[in-house]
């Protein structure tokens, strides 16, 4: 299943069994807006609280905060999002369609062209004649549009301009000296955010891809611009081996395989940004524990680069659907570019003082897109296979984030099994794991239910479990089972749960 039949078994999937669907579907929606569903609310759940445990987990001096999504104009003039969060546009003569320049181009020529100059899109367009996909009618030149949400906050005479926010990170910047202090004056220190981001995209697409209305989870950590070319905990990670897709490389499209050391003397990073790659790259490969092949780093080029970075790499991951590797999350070095840019439209001195050296911290920002990484996860999992005469939709998410832990059931509604599924669930309810409880229909059938929403573990109750106390625990991967006693379970199913093997849990029954 590729391309788009893959997209289409997606949402088939997220609609039916509950993950997400298009938001205010009963009043015709509008494009780039989604609600998340049960299933889908607790998978994300999963993945934010994996993300906060990791990333802010990363040192003692790292918090997380929440704050407003409505902010007064001033705050995004200091940080250049008033003059530069603009987009390529290209408007049709004929129906008044409006594109953005550099996807259009993308579309004909299977080419990327972010970042290319507007003369040079207006260029392009002209020699391959792109027309418009929606009437074939001849292009604009290509002009900008600023993709932020306006808004008059209060009324009348007191009325203010404002925006909704189009990323977290302002969130940070706009509370850093407040924070400093309450957090008594330590650099390096890292905030947090898990919110909401706007932005009017010129052309949402690909589902949970490019909305208007997303969640992101961005830490920015404030930190001694002195201090960038070294790491205490560098030596942990100088020999791990990072998977990066340099600017020099785009020709030949080859993905290099090299040590964080080498990425610092080849490539020339310096090593706070690269150790941060290597936390990244852990996330993805040994918590989410996702294959090697389908990560990279790709580094931007100066006419990439988001208009606030001095470093920039993106992290991709490799997705059937969308033709290749796509952008699920920013490796940012943004220097002092805001804290000075409010320094300077609000008067506030952001300058700090360490033992007597005064200097604006700069700012290392890692920066999530939670929606683009459930739809990774959503069509890294997807799968149809058959078993014997049968054919098997299953999500095969990786168990730490499927979206319950696991399915009890009786295997029979009679005898006291009922009874014994419903202990079992008690059991592992108090011990804070989220599982449901199913007696509808035939096992199989129920099996093949926890399959297609991605539960990884399903627990039966039999016969045997009244005499000896123990259920069988069926792996949604491999449909392997093996024998449980009830009073391991909860320490069972943990460990299952963090990526160990069936086999080295118990012996798998002959089935
Ligand atoms: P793109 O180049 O695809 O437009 P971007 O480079 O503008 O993305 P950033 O501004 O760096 O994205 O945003 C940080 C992260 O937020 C991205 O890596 C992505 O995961 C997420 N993100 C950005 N725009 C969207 C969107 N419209 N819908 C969903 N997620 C988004
Ligand atoms: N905070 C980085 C971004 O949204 O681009």
């Amino acid at each position: 299943m590729e391309g788009k039949d893959r997209t289409e078994a997606i949402l088939d999937i997220a609609k039916r069994r509950g993950f997400f669907w298009q938001n205010s579907l009963i009043h015709g929606a509008m494009a780039g807006f989604y609600d998340y569903a049960h299933l889908g609310c607790l998978l994300k759940n999963k993945w934010q609280n994996l993300w906060e445990d990791f990333f802010v987990g990363m040192d003692d001096n790292f918090y997380e905060i929440s704050v407003c999504h409505i902010m007064p104009e001033h705050v995004f003039k200091a940080s250049g999002h008033l003059a530069s969060f603009v987009d390529p546009v290209v408007r049709c003569r004929k129906c008044g369609n409006t594109e953005r320049a550099d996807h259009i181009i993308e579309d004909n020529l299977k080419e990327n062209f972010e970042g290319a100059s507007l003369e040079k899109m207006t260029e392009i367009i002209k020699e391959h004649n792109i027309r418009c996909p929606k009437c074939k009618g001849p292009l604009e030149e290509t002009g900008i549009l600023n993709m932020m949400f306006p808004l008059n906050v209060g009324t009348g005479e007191e009325v203010r301009k404002g925006y909704l926010s189009p990323e977290t990170a302002q969130g940070a910047y706009i509370n850093f000296k407040l924070e400093f202090e309450c957090l008594r004056r330590k650099l390096p220190m890292g905030l947090a955010i898990i919110g909401k981001a706007y932005r009017n995209e010129i052309s949402p697409r690909n589902v949970l891809i490019r909305m208007r209305e997303f969640t992101q989870a961005e830490l920015q950590i404030f930190f001694d611009p002195d201090a960038i070319t070294e790491h205490p905990k560098f030596h942990e990670v100088e020999d791990y081996v990072l998977r990066v897709f340099p600017a020099k490389n785009r020709e030949s499209r080859k993905i290099d395989e090299i040590t964080c050391k080498d990425v610092v003397k080849v490539l020339g990073m310096p090593k706070f940004y690269v150790y941060h790659m290597a936390k990244i790259q852990q996330f993805y490969l040994d918590v989410l524990k996702l294959p090697k092949e389908l990560f990279r780093f790709r580094q931007l080029t100066d006419e990439e680069k988001a208009f606030y970075n001095k470093y920039h790499w993106d992290i991709e991951l490799s997705l059937e659907s969308l033709g290749g590797f796509k952008e699920v999350a920013g490796l940012h070095y943004r220097t002092d570019h805001d804290l000075a840019g409010h320094q300077k439209v609000s008067g506030e001195s952001m300058e700090i003082n360490i033992d007597g050296k005064k200097f604006i911290p700069h700012v290392l920002e890692l920066s999530f897109g939670v929606d683009r990484n459930i739809y990774a996860l959503f069509e890294l999992a997807l799968a149809e296979e058959q078993v014997k005469e049968e054919e098997r939709t299953v999500m095969r998410f990786p168990r730490i984030v499927s979206p319950l832990d696991a399915g009890i059931f009786p295997l029979v509604n009679k005898d006291g099994l009922q009874e014994k599924a419903r202990e079992i669930q008690n059991l592992l309810k108090d011990r804070g794991f989220v599982v449901f409880y199913d007696e509808s229909g035939s096992i199989g059938r129920r099996y093949r239910r926890i399959d297609e929403i991605g539960v990884a573990a399903g627990i039966t109750v039999d016969y045997d479990s009244l005499q000896h106390n123990d259920v069988t625990l069926r792996d949604r991967d491999s449909m392997k089972q093996i024998r449980v006693k009830i009073q391991d379970l909860p320490e069972v199913l943990k460990k299952f749960l963090n990526g160990e093997d069936l086999g080295e849990l118990g012996k798998p029954l002959k089935q």
